[in-house]
């Protein structure tokens, strides 16, 4: 991409509606433009980060051997009279008349449709394990939508549901997907810790979430600072594996970690005083086990082994990706600008031209540019008429991991400049050994899809 082509509405100043770092950065990177309150147009750039935590979110899920569907936003409200959630839900839920005066939503979750969908189609005990998901946007009425896309109205979410015969069965099909939003989150370049939490509207005994530690957190944690310290890392996990993937929701549930609605004092204090930590957090996943809650209701059962019909255990898990977009830039930014992870950056490398016009400058960076293309390296080029100060300045603001500099003195001397946007380390260097250089960071960071 050409900076000259790309739509890119930078701001120069900053916004006054945006109170925390990440909001302001994702306007400021032109990333984003509220259409009205906590209601967001997703711009190229930030429709490509978005996009790229998306493919994140379905690599990972695949992997742990889950399917991906889709599921309309508007709904029939009869579905959720018959759960018991019509009313429940309150204001929250935005309520629609179709032309024919019928009840619809706007869907905040879809415990009952997918529920609908199963009791339409699966009759037998012999068709469980069935886990399906879906990345669709919510809408959620919230009284006080703030942060940008951090607590939106319409957001995008990725939400997951277990249908499983027993409760051990679902009972592993939640420590899976605990396994499989570690893997998503560490991929993302963050740290999310799972911290027992309280299961609100959705219900149910057994639930985590899972929070990135940051002063802008809506969320109070209380944890044992010896969590911080665990990692999944690139370990082999077997998502077939109960005990396996049971061992790693041991492993990193073990130590004291919770949100303020499940704190416990007396427990808290039972952690060495050196390693007590209270810190705000953001939410950004969470998993639920609730049994019999809707398949009850709902009539979703099965014929067991014995051919007695049971009501199937399930669970239901959430990932905030739109919301994720948000906390990553949280977690990653200084004084100049966002500072994008390799896993999810935009693009791999800018290209800067210090002196547009010059024909062997110029030709440089083509060559440069699609010597990235070919290794399926994406570029974003700066080959616009400015000063190299304003051309850095928005390198910095939109936050790619590695710029590459070119210039007719440097190529004299048969170099370009890689200068790293975390440490602000630079090096000289042959072109094509930039290339390399970058290809070989790469490595482990591919995404697939856009
Ligand atoms: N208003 C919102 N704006 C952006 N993301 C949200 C919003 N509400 C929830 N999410 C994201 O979706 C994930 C799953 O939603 P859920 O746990 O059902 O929401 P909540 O905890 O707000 O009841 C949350 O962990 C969070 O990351
Ligand atoms: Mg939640």
């Amino acid at each position: 991409m050409r900076l000259s082509r790309y739509f890119l509405p930078v701001l120069k100043e900053n916004p006054a509606e945006a109170q925390i770092v990440s909001h302001r950065l994702m306007l400021r990177a032109g990333m984003i433009k509220q259409a009205s309150a906590g209601i967001y147009s997703w711009l190229p750039m930030g429709f490509k980060v978005l996009r790229k935590l998306e493919n994140i979110v379905h690599e990972e899920q695949a992997r742990a051997g889950h399917m991906a569907m889709l599921m309309p936003t508007i709904q029939s409200a009869d579905l959720w009279r018959e759960s018991g959630r019509y009313d429940a839900y309150g204001a929250e839920m935005l309520r629609i008349k179709d032309r024919h005066d019928r009840d619809m939503l706007f869907t905040p979750t879809a415990e009952e449709l997918i529920t609908d969908i199963f009791r339409a189609h699966v009759g037998s005990y012999k068709d469980l394990p069935l886990t399906m998901y879906q990345i669709q946007w919510k809408f959620r009425d919230e009284v006080r939508p703030r942060f940008g896309v951090m607590r939106g109205r319409e957001f995008f979410m990725k939400d997951g549901y277990n249908f499983d015969l027993t409760k051990e069965d679902a009972l592993h099909a939640y420590n899976r997907h605990l396994v499989s939003y570690l893997r998503t989150y560490e991929r993302m370049g963050l740290q999310a810790i799972p911290m027992r939490a309280d299961s609100g509207p959705i219900g149910g005994d057994d639930t985590h979430e899972f929070l990135v530690l940051a002063d802008t957190g809506e969320s109070e944690v209380f944890y044992d600072s010896a969590v911080t310290d665990i990692r999944l890392g690139e370990r082999d996990i077997d998502y077939n594996d109960k005990d396996q993937c049971r061992a790693v929701m041991e492993e990193f549930t073990a130590l004291y970690a919770r949100t303020d609605e499940t704190h416990n004092e007396l427990k808290f204090n039972e952690i060495p005083e050196e390693r007590r930590r209270s810190a705000r957090g953001i939410e950004v996943g969470q998993i639920f086990y609730f049994g019999t809650k809707y398949s009850e209701p709902l009539g979703a059962t099965v014929q067991g082994p014995d051919g007695k019909p049971v009501p199937v255990h399930m669970g239901s898990h959430g990932i905030g990706v739109s919301r994720l977009v948000g906390a990553i830039i949280e977690a990653s930014h200084d004084e100049k600008g966002i500072i994008w992870p390799e896993g999810v950056t935009p693009y791999h490398a800018g290209i800067v031209n210090l002196k547009q016009g010059d024909a062997e400058a110029d030709a440089a960076c083509e060559s440069l540019y699609n010597a990235l293309q070919a290794l399926g390296l994406e570029a974003l080029y700066d080959d616009r008429n400015e000063r190299a100060g304003g051309k850095f300045a928005t390198m910095d603001l939109i936050g790619l991991p590695w710029r590459i500099t070119v210039g007719p003195r440097g190529l004299k001397n048969g170099v370009v400049e890689l200068t790293s946007r975390r440490s602000g380390e630079s090096e000289e260097l042959p072109p094509e050994q930039a290339v390399e250089k970058i290809a070989k960071i790469y490595a482990g960071h591919r995404v697939s899809g856009l």
